[in-house]
């Protein structure tokens, strides 16, 4: 009955390929929002192999339709390369993915600036994943960007890409870079990209308002995870978009009224690439196991990932700005070794209590998190399909999440593979998707 929203409770990298991958057959359409080729999630056909980045991995189940909304950014290159590599297993993408004419490019030159701007003399280093995701979305709401529907318009493409390389172009004189870059072959390449995915382009909102008036079932794709929102994230280590639930709407053109549910992502524990707080960082010998256990390594930029614990005023907060009917627990069994499991309760700042998400990085990097700790299950959970089927202190621990967030855990992922999953019966997830 539902159009429903996936997205990541923390840093991102909670694991929502997996969650998508598994709704998606319940589903009509699936569809991102916002971010770019800088997310990325692991998929498996067959024996092989590969990251998807931009492409919603709905792709993957047959009659499926995947849309790439407009509040996407689009490296064309990189989406070309996904199409091929999609292609190459005999995935029709023309058949079944569709992308906004409203969406903005990523130029190579973006790259450029992002790594000027990373390096620049006393600019805070974000630790992005230097794909230009940041410099894309700051020539669109500087309204200077170029979307795919201009690329068909040949002569107000050369004037807007023209006017856009020479303010490129005094940039990087500016900041005294000297990298080569052929602009004139940029925009050549750009103009056979265009033709390539011409089949693909349409108006996707449209095309979204027409499938529901069809009784059509729409899966929102978060990319990243809430704290890396531009707005409600820990700016400005942050990405540029609106990774939280709003930008489902503003993403896609489809109204707030006609989304239904909204499913939290979250691990058992906390992640985070990049820099910026973490208050949970467990930075020792316990952050080295997690990062073990859980393989925490980048998908897009193979970098280790910091690793900590589980943050109850973190969820609370995400769960306030998303207003999520349901989380989903991702990596349960990464636990399983563990003696004792820490999880922050609240947070103190100079000696008090804080009892709202601190605005400021600075404040949010001297929190104190006050831990309980409890008791771990010394088993294996790995492929656990049932709720009753889960070691004591394991359920104990999920109850735990669900009492101190005020969120239920509808969902809980054992391991990577598809039924390595627990849909709790009779919860808010099952009915969601049901
Ligand atoms: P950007 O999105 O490349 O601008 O990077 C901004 C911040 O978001 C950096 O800390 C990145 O590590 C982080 N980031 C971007 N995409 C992802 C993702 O898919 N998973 C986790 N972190 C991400």
């Amino acid at each position: 009955m539902s159009n429903v929203i996936v997205l990541g409770a923390q840093w991102g990298d909670e694991g929502k390929g997996k969650v998508v991958d598994l709704l998606a057959e319940r589903f009509d359409i699936v569809a991102r929002y916002q971010g770019g080729h800088n997310a990325g999630h692991t998929v498996f056909i067959g024996e092989k192999k590969f990251v998807l980045k931009l492409i919603p991995s709905g792709i993957l189940r047959p009659g499926v339709e995947a849309v790439i909304g407009n509040g996407v950014v689009i490296d064309l290159a990189a989406l070309l390369d996904e199409i091929a590599a999609l292609e190459s297993h005999g995935i029709d993408a023309t058949k079944q993915l569709r992308i906004s004419n409203r969406a903005h490019v990523i130029f190579p030159f973006h790259r450029l600036i992002e790594k000027m701007s990373e390096a620049r003399e006393n600019r805070i280093p974000i630790g992005t994943t230097s794909r230009g995701i940041g410099p894309s979305y700051e020539d669109k709401t500087g309204r200077r960007g170029i979307r795919i529907a201009d690329l068909y318009d040949p002569e107000s493409f050369r004037d807007l890409y023209d006017t856009l390389a020479e303010d490129k172009k005094t940039l990087a004189a500016t900041f005294n870079l000297h990298d080569t870059i052929d602009y004139a072959e940029i925009r050549a390449q750009h103009e056979l990209y265009a033709e390539k995915i011409r089949p693909m382009v349409c108006d996707t909102a449209a095309l979204l308002a027409d499938a529901m008036a069809r009784g059509k079932r729409i899966l929102f794709e978060g990319a990243q995870g809430t704290m890396l929102d531009i707005d409600h994230g820990t700016y400005p280590f942050v990405t540029s978009s609106s990774a939280s639930a709003g930008g489902a709407s503003i993403g896609t053109g489809v109204p707030p009224t006609r989304i239904e549910g909204i499913i939290g992502v979250s691990k058992a524990y906390n992640t985070r690439v990049g820099s910026g707080p973490f208050p949970t960082e467990s930075d020792d010998a316990a952050g080295d196991l997690l990062r073990r256990e859980g393989n925490e390594f980048g998908a897009v930029t193979g970098r280790p990932r910091r690793c900590g614990w589980f943050d109850v005023p973190l969820l609370k907060y995400t769960a306030m700005v998303n207003g999520f009917d349901t989380l989903f627990i991702m990596k349960l069994d990464v636990l399983d070794c563990l003696e004792e499991i820490p999880v922050c309760v609240r947070y103190r700042l100079h000696s008090a209590d804080v009892t709202e998400m601190p605005a400021t990085y600075r404040a949010l990097e001297a929190i104190e998190p006050v831990y309980e700790n409890l008791p771990g299950w010394h088993t294996s959970t790995r492929g656990i399909a049932r709720f009753d089927g889960l070691p004591t202190e394991a359920r104990a621990y999920l109850k735990f999440l669900e009492e101190r967030t005020g969120v239920e855990v509808g969902g809980v992922s054992t391991g990577p593979e598809r039924n390595e999953t627990i849909v709790r019966a009779g919860s808010k997830l099952e009915r969601l998707i049901g």
